[in-house]
Parts: structure tokens; C-alpha cells; sequence
């Protein structure tokens, strides 16, 4: 497997001239070879609320069009980035009771199932349901291994999105967001003499990791962040010292019980004006406009330039299914372009096929296809595209330590014999 680079992502951008297709004449309501038993499909996700709850529940709408024969079950266990999920998910399959299908995240941590033996190669299913040539060749390959085909892939998130309470900013005399890291500095500054004590919203461990990638995509430049996670770039270099500080000033910007916080609790501080930004992935405008909060703005995070870094949900055949049937007829209405237009509309990311319309959609994501189709591709290790989850645990628990200790010299420490232990070789 290799992760997607810029290139392959590049040349497939979105072609949004096509019009959306549904599913072809020859669908089934995955019930014609029946007598398998169950017609429940347990769909395992961590989308228990809010914006991620509406664009599951749209999914689901469109998988009782398209599989009237089947019955969704919601397998959810809650917690941002399936901190608890991925734990519940790890012990089902260890006991051989799988869902029926789950969320991976495509690249490494997909890789992590594949590697154990887990789940389904769907090669055979993409020819049949035309889903070969429907999404980037990059993504593609980053749901692939030895020629095999492991996932459908719902959409594609980008985390490196700064998020602004456009009335703290303004009454700060803010009116632009800030576009390089000195300039955040000091409009954070400038929210911190007007009052607002903590103008940066941050939550725990692995929402500091995604604000520290931010800096490191900014002061590496996005092909020596990429090289991070490729073995390319040495995480011990002079950069990844400097990122470190400027992550280090950043937390002092920060809410002080941001390691007992969900990103929905940091959300809500934004909300409520007790911060004027939140770095954050593009689920949050789904969440906001969810939750009926209009005024904010967003902006890629400072220094980061045309960066995007993405992330994208998929979902599996687990070995063991039992509604093998159900399983396949929900991977097929995920991939159609009505069911990605069915839950892309409402979860804040943008559809993974390359057919989708922007008008369908709202203003948020047709900025974010605007700019993906001109974007420098990185990946996330939070979210799965860069790195395996057990380099992500590494990860996430040195990001903890450091939020107590500041110890900059630690926290490279850590960031090193991650890689060393982890990285593939
Ligand atoms: C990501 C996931 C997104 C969103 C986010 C916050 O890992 O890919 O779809 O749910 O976590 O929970």
C-alpha cells in the first residue's frame, strides 16, 4: 500500500460537470438471495451526534430506498475520531463478533485490518457495482493492498481548517483571518487583551495532535510533513523543534482543561464566545449549521497554504458478517453517487467520488471542493491516512504528556521512537 500523494489526487480531482447518477437498473434490494437469516445490517461508526448523527441518518434514508429489504441497526459508540469506537471495535473483533461493517479510515489504519486478516478484499464487487473508475486513483490505492480492493470510501474530510467566532473577532477588531503563524500570534494576543482568556478552543490528545500536524505542515512545508510519515523526513531535525515551540505557545492560548475536552466541548466554547478560532476538521460545519450557530467563518490554517489534508471514512466487509447480503447492498448504496450526495450534503466533507455536482452542495463544501481540486494532498495520523493506530496511540498519549509538562525535548523524544517503532519499513 502506499499512501496517496499530491500527483495522483491532482490529476483525479473532482470533475463536477457529470451529473449525479443513482444506482443502475440492475439494483437489488439485497434481498433476492435470501434464507441467509438476518436482515439486520449493524453499521458500526462513532457518529452519535449532531452533524456526524445527520449525515449517518441521511445515509440511512437512502439505504432503505435502495435495500428495502434490509434493516439498519446503529452499532454508534460516541466519542470524537472513535476514541472509544475503535476500543469496542478492537475487542468485538478479537472475540469474532463483528458488525456487520465499520468506519476505517482509508491509508494506514485500513492497512491495520487488512494486515490481521479482518476483513473482505471487494475487488470484484467494485466491477460489478462501476466502482472501479469512480473515485481518485490516489484514494484508490490508499484502500488497496497486493492488488486488492479493501473498502468504499463515503467521502473526504480535510482537518486543517481554522475555525472563527466571527463576533469575538470582529469586536476584537479582527477582520480577517489570520494567514501565517506570526499573524495568529498576534491576533491571539489582541483576543487576550479584549478579554477572552483562552481564545484558542483545543480539546484532548488527539485534537492537540491535529492542531501540532497544522504547525508542522506550516513550518515543514507540506512535502516535508508528508516525508514524516514516509521516513523521509527525520523527526529529530532543527523544524520539528521549531514546530514543537510554536505548538508550545499555541496551548498557552489554550482552554486549561482542554484534556477532559471532546472537539465538541472546544465547539462550544467557540459557540459560546469563550474563544475567537478553533482548529479543527471540516466535520464542524456540519455541526454548527446542525446545532443552528451561523456566525463563523473558516480559513486554512495559518501557513498552511494550499495544503489539504485529508482524511476519508470507509467502510468494510468484516470477516464474519453476518448479513453478508445486507453488508454488500450498503457498501453499494455508500458508494453511489446518491448515497455519497445523501451524506456528503449533510457531514461537512465532500463526496470521494469524482462525479459528484457542487451545487448540490452547501457553501462550506463547495469551497472545499473548490480548493481540494487545486489542493497539495497531506495526510493525518489521527485520522488514519498517515499513520497505523498504533503509532496513532503512540501519538496521542505523548500529546497528552506534553499538555501537562511542556517538555519540548520529550515530546521529540516521543515523536521519534514513534516512528522508529511504527513507521513502515
Ligand atoms: C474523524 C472522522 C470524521 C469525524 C471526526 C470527529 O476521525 O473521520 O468523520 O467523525 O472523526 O469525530
Amino acid at each position: 500500500m502506499r499512501l496517496s500523494t499530491r500527483t495522483v489526487f491532482a490529476a483525479a480531482g473532482l470533475a463536477l460537470a457529470m451529473a449525479a447518477t443513482g444506482c443502475g437498473a440492475d439494483d437489488g434490494d439485497g434481498g433476492s438471495t435470501a434464507g441467509s437469516g438476518s436482515k439486520k445490517v449493524e453499521v458500526f461508526t462513532w457518529w452519535a451526534d449532531g452533524g456526524e448523527k445527520a449525515g449517518l441518518d441521511n445515509l440511512v434514508a437512502q439505504f432503505k430506498t435502495d435495500c428495502p429489504a434490509q434493516q439498519f441497526e446503529n452499532g454508534a459508540v460516541a466519542g470524537g475520531a472513535g476514541a472509544n469506537a475503535k476500543q469496542v471495535l478492537a475487542s468485538r473483533l478479537q472475540q469474532s463478533d463483528p458488525p456487520d461493517t465499520f468506519q476505517a479510515h482509508a491509508g494506514a489504519e485500513l492497512s491495520d485490518y487488512i494486515k490481521a486478516g479482518q476483513i473482505e478484499d471487494l475487488s470484484a464487487d467494485y466491477k460489478t457495482w462501476g466502482l472501479t473508475t469512480a473515485f481518485p486513483a490516489g484514494l484508490i490505492e490508499s484502500l488497496t493492498v497486493e492488488g486488492k480492493i479493501y473498502s468504499v470510501p463515503a467521502n473526504i474530510h480535510r482537518a486543517n481548517v481554522l475555525w472563527g467566532n466571527k463576533k469575538v473577532l470582529t469586536d476584537a477588531g479582527i477582520t480577517k483571518p489570520a494567514t501565517t503563524l506570526p499573524e495568529l500570534f498576534t491576533q491571539l494576543d489582541t483576543l487576550k487583551s479584549k478579554g477572552i482568556a483562552a481564545p484558542l478552543a483545543l480539546g484532548k490528545d488527539w485534537t492537540q495532535e491535529m492542531l501540532f500536524e497544522a504547525v508542522l505542515i506550516s513550518d515543514l512545508g507540506p512535502d516535508k510533513f508528508s516525508g514524516l510519515w514516509k521516513g523521509t523526513t527525520d523527526w529529530a531535525g532543527a523544524d520539528v523543534t521549531k514546530a514543537i515551540n510554536d505548538y508550545k505557545k499555541l496551548l498557552s492560548y489554550s482552554n486549561k482543561d482542554r484534556d477532559t475536552f471532546d472537539w465538541t466541548d472546544a465547539e462550544k466554547n467557540l459557540m459560546d464566545g469563550k474563544a475567537g478560532y478553533q482548529l479543527m476538521g471540516d466535520w464542524v460545519a456540519a455541526d454548527l449549521d446542525t446545532k443552528g450557530f451561523k456566525d463563523y467563518n473558516y480559513s486554512v490554517f495559518p501557513g498552511n497554504g494550499t495544503a489539504y489534508q485529508w482524511l476519508a471514512d470507509s467502510f468494510v466487509l468484516p470477516k464474519g458478517a453476518k448479513n453478508v447480503e445486507g453488508t454488500k447492498c450498503w457498501l453499494k448504496t455508500l458508494g453511489s453517487a446518491a448515497g455519497q450526495k445523501a451524506f456528503n450534503t449533510k457531514k461537512g466533507s465532500i463526496p470521494a467520488r469524482t462525479d459528484a455536482v457542487a451545487a448540490d452542495y452547501p457553501a462550506y463544501q463547495q469551497s472545499a471542493i473548490a480548493d481540494w481540486a487545486k489542493a497539495v494532498a497531506v495526510p493525518s495520523c489521527p485520522h488514519g491516512s498517515a499513520c497505523s493506530q498504533g503509532w496513532q496511540g503512540a501519538v496521542n498519549s505523548a500529546q497528552g504528556k506534553f499538555s501537562g509538562d511542556g517538555n519540548v525535548a520529550d515530546l521529540q523524544k516521543a515523536l521519534v521512537a514513534a516512528a522508529k517503532q511504527f513507521a513502515v519499513k
